[in-house]
């Protein structure tokens, strides 16, 4: 499943190289984004649709977005959206242990989930 992107982001971890040398593909992962979270999310500040916006996700609090009503799963999860945490999460939503109420099935394709939280580290 999720093996070898989790094992590359591990060793740069370990490597103590910062986090955002996860260089997936900006312009892929705003494409991926638009396909498949577009539906539900926004990327502005404040805007939620059926999920709440994304702006600025890559190493805030979980369901820390004003205004949106989030699951009491989510609001438990108290684990920092990290790049690691997105991986796991976007590679299954709803058995991944923080979900949940996001009704997605999750991206398969550890490239297309690379690019897109590549993509979402941008939303600053
Ligand atoms: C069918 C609608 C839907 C789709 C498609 C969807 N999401 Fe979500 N997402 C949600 C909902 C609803 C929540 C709130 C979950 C909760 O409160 O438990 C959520 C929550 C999240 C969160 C946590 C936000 C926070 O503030 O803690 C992240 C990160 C996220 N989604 C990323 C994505 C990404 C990236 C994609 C595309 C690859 C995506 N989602 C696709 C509906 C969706």
């Amino acid at each position: 499943m999720t093996g070898f992107w989790r094992g590359a982001a591990a060793g740069l971890v370990l490597a103590g190289l910062p986090i955002s040398a996860f260089a997936g593909d900006v312009a892929r992962g705003k494409d991926v984004f638009a396909r498949t979270c577009q539906n539900c999310h926004a990327t502005e500040i404040g805007v939620h649709k059926i999920g709440p916006t994304l702006w600025n996700i890559v190493g805030r609090q979980p369901a820390s977005a004003p205004d949106y009503a989030y699951s009491a799963a989510m609001k438990a999860n108290k684990e920092p959206w990290t790049p690691a945490a997105l991986e796991s999460y976007l590679a299954n939503p709803r058995e991944d242990l923080h979900g949940v109420k996001m009704y997605f099935k999750g991206l398969p394709d550890a490239r297309d989930r690379a690019d897109v939280i590549t993509y979402l580290e941008t939303l600053k």
